[in-house]
């Protein structure tokens, strides 16, 4: 049985996400019966080589199935791939294929290629339709829906990119049979992030369900997608362009978390563990600097999300990077503001605000809490 979530947001065609177990055979036919794509023939399927071997038959044959005549590029595996050169030897591809304003990229794949698809869609010929299907549970969870594009420069990363909301997601959860343990717990970083920002409700939900979710339980890992599904395209209706000071919420947990992935070269330790990190920091800087609470509460709380992290197989990181490097990471973060470090501070479960922290607050939570 697969569910079926609608992500309506002002000013942009609804679409559509769907979750559920061996659903990529029918990605072909759901496709063809929506108006929009009633009448297109050219399909051009975005993956890399790790995920192509794996699923790139199955798509070809549901699309061919519905008439669609698809093509396909496998980039390198990894976020070397999502660059501005490889953006425009795709466009180049593109052109000679003859691919026009009437084609359709699909995007099968983690959040590289869903990112780099994105971002190539949006542009090419001033826009053209997307489709995610992700094949990570971190992009079923969060990179795949609320249409943000990227590519990275070697200046930094995601520096260039559009809002280029997808037109459909299929999220199919038997493709997670082949993530690797790593990869797992990169998606359960973000699923107890949602759960945080979002809800009592989600929070405690997670608590209960979180061994099974480490162990990959197929009923607790669909409906942990759908209720991130659900939290992310509220959030994103109220403020599609991260612009209403709504949408920051998402990056709880990643002023740091990002500063540590920065710190480490990309890929020592995975996105989630990241973030899981800076939520526990950020929870320890609320006391701090946030506003509201008295200490008590924070420490239960502080002690809580430990646990719940924890029980998801992300326990504190033993990232090895000191407090100074960390400071000079978060100051170049493009969450900063005129020079100014900026935190997503949560003091309770579903209680957040965005907070300018001095630099000198910041720098002696960071060395209390990596001592
Ligand atoms: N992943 C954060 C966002 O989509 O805004």
């Amino acid at each position: 049985m697969a569910t079926r979530i609608d992500v309506n947001l002002p000013g942009e065609c609804a679409y559509s996400v769907r979750i559920g177990a061996g659903i990529l055979a029918s990605l072909g036919r759901n496709l063809r019966g929506m108006d929009r794509f009633a009448q297109v023939r050219d399909v051009l399927v975005i993956t890399d080589d790790n995920v192509g071997p794996l699923y790139l038959g199955k798509v070809r044959a549901s699309l061919a199935d519905a008439g669609f005549k698809a093509a396909d590029i496998a980039v390198p595996a990894g976020e070397r791939s999502k660059s501005l050169d490889v953006a425009g030897e795709i466009w180049s591809a593109m052109a000679q294929m003859a691919l026009g304003r009437d084609c359709l990229v699909v995007a099968l794949g983690g959040g590289v290629v869903g990112d780099l698809a994105g971002f190539v869609a949006s542009a090419y010929m001033r826009g053209v339709p997307v489709v995610h299907v992700p094949t990570t549970l971190l992009s079923m969870v969060d990179s795949s829906v609320g249409g943000k594009t990227a590519v990275d420069l070697p200046e930094g990363k995601n520096l260039v990119g559009t809002f280029h909301q997808p037109s459909f997601v299929c999220a199919d959860t038997d493709v997670l049979d082949t993530l690797p343990e790593r990869e797992w717990r990169c998606g359960c970083g973000e699923i107890a992030k949602s759960a945080v920002i979002d809800s009592d409700e989600f929070f405690f939900w997670l608590m209960d369900g979180a061994a099974s979710l480490a162990a990959r339980d197929a009923g607790v890992t669909a409906e942990a997608i759908a209720r991130c599904v659900v939290f992310k395209a509220g959030v994103v209706a109220q403020d599609v362009t991260e612009t209403a000071g709504v949408r920051e919420c998402l990056n709880y947990g990643h002023t740091l978390g990002h500063a540590i992935e920065a710190c480490t070269g990309y890929g020592a330790f995975s996105h989630g563990e990241c973030v899981a990190e800076g939520m526990r920091f950020a929870a320890r800087l609320a006391a701090d600097a946030a506003s509201g609470m008295d200490d008590g509460s924070l420490d239960a709380f502080a002690a809580a999300q430990d646990e719940l992290l924890a029980a998801l197989g992300l326990p504190k990181l033993a990232h090895g990077v000191d407090a100074g490097r960390l400071m000079d990471a978060m100051r170049r973060d493009k969450k900063a503001r005129g020079g100014r470090l900026r935190f997503v501070l949560a003091n309770d479960v579903a209680r957040w605000e965005v907070v300018h922290v001095p630099d000198e607050v910041v720098a002696r939570k960071l060395k209390e809490h990596l001592a």
